[in-house]
């Protein structure tokens, strides 16, 4: 007998039936459900009550804005960690003692580099203006082309391998993504820089002998990484699940991921942000839109979240940044409009009611548009930065040994009919 302080019963009133389920970690066992109603599914559209795995890697307290990696706080690690640090801690679970960081360094550091194939044939067979976010997508997936041992994903030190791999050549292709966009030739990468460093090294770094990259402005970017290494089941982490759980390799997974995460309800929202500021384009016009999203004809993007229903930890994190930022690059022109659309909106019922807060992509936009970022690389610098998430994700549901992802649907189709030739239709 289950204690009946910690569990749920549930009767099936066709049968008087009835079964007891413990409260386990929060959840309860749906195939507990099985035996009593053999057929009868749960149906949670967008799964929003509905655990799709149990994970020892981020905790999320929406209602309280808490945001823990491994039980660190986000605020912690923003203000004392790297982004490598923390790749090493979502992968790994632990904090790395010296030694471990420095074999770990050593291994992205020296993994940056892309086959000149992907370099030469793929990456410059895009169109001019192709968007970054679909050639970064298509390059990760090409990757797994290059690297068909990544299919033997039951191997740890494959798996180590890969995941290496999938973290070190991020801003390389990313960068790439970029140059290709201008026409200007790619930057190989400088392994006397720091990971953010390089990333900025192989983007902006034209005729120089060695790019001198802004301290502040590499920090704010690993700290921006940071912020996005991890959010547990989101819908490019639940992706990357999925994809994983079929067996595909890495890059396939990862690929996937970058699909989902592109949307602009997603990842996407970042670069949407800075569209919405621009359309509104003066003080005036704020009111007159807030009063638009009311009115249900606009989306207030960057605010809203599944799971806070407070302020989203990581944006008051970016406004820190932000300072730090516009101090080296000046301030956004779109900043105080923002703030403004903050104050409205934090003070208008509509969205109290609805727990509409900033979340962690309505500032971000404006620090990249100051670094000198073009708006179609937002999303790729947030799939840099979710690439250790999903890879831990990955990880942990091959150590869980977990089922392939099938759900089930209730049909609500048309009954058996007899097909009719098209002359009697
Ligand atoms: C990320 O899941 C994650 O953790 C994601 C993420 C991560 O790190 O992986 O945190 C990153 O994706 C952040 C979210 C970025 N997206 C945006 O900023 C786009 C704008 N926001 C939304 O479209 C929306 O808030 C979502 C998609 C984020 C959440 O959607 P939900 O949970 O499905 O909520 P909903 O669409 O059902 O809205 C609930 C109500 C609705 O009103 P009613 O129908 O009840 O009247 O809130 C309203 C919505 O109209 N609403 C908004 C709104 N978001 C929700 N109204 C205006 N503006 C918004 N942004």
């Amino acid at each position: 007998m289950a204690d009946p302080t910690e569990s749920v019963t549930i009767t099936d009133n066709r049968t008087g039936e009835s079964v007891e389920v413990p409260l386990v970690d929060g959840g309860v066992d749906a195939k507990a459900w099985a035996k009593l109603m053999p057929g009868v599914w749960f149906t949670d559209p967008g799964f929003s009550v509905t655990a799709s795995t149990t994970s020892a890697i981020t905790d999320l307290d929406g209602a309280n804005g808490i945001l823990r990696y491994r039980g660190y706080p986000i605020e912690q690690l923003a203000e004392s960690s790297t982004f490598l640090e923390v790749c090493y801690l979502l992968l790994f679970g632990e904090l790395p003692d010296q030694q471990q960081m420095d074999a770990w360094v050593h291994d992205i550091t020296y993994h940056t580099f892309i086959h000149e194939n992907m370099r030469k044939r793929f990456m410059e067979g895009f169109h001019y203006d192709a968007h970054p976010m679909g050639m970064l997508m298509s390059a990760i997936a090409a990757l797994s082309t290059f690297y068909p041992e990544a299919k033997d994903i039951f191997d740890p030190d494959n798996r180590y391998k890969q995941i290496n791999r999938l973290i070190s050549k991020g801003p390389t292709l990313a960068a790439m993504a970029y140059r290709a966009s201008l026409g200007m030739p790619f930057v190989y990468p400088d392994n006397e820089l720091n990971y953010s460093e390089n990333f900025l090294s192989m983007m902006w770094r034209v005729a120089e002998p060695q790019f001198k990259p802004d301290p502040v402005l590499a920090k704010a970017l690993d700290v921006l990484l940071i912020l996005h290494a991890d959010h547990e089941q989101n819908c490019s982490t639940t992706t990357m699940r999925v994809v994983g759980s079929s067996h595909a390799d890495p890059y396939s997974a990862a690929a996937a991921a970058t699909g989902a995460l592109y949307g602009p309800r997603h990842g996407g929202a970042n670069e949407a942000v800075i569209h919405m500021l621009e359309d509104i384009g003066s003080y005036d016009n704020i009111e007159p839109f807030v009063e638009s999203v009311k009115a249900g004809e606009s989306r207030l993007m960057g605010f809203g979240h599944r799971v806070y229903k407070a302020y989203d930890p990581r944006a008051r994190i970016v406004k820190e940044q932000a300072d730090k930022v516009f101090e080296v690059t000046g301030k956004s022109p779109l900043l105080d409009m923002a703030l403004k659309l903050e104050e409205i909106a934090l003070n208008d019922d509509y969205f109290k009611s609805r727990n509409l807060y900033p979340n962690v992509d309505f500032y971000t936009g404006l620090i990249y548009q100051s670094m000198g970022f073009p708006l179609d690389m937002f999303t790729v610098l947030f799939t840099i930065g979710r690439m250790p998430g999903w890879l831990a994700h990955w990880q942990e549901l091959l150590e869980q040994e977990q089922r392939i992802a099938r759900p089930r649907q209730l049909y609500t189709g048309v009954g058996e009919r007899a097909y009719t030739p098209i002359a009697d239709r």
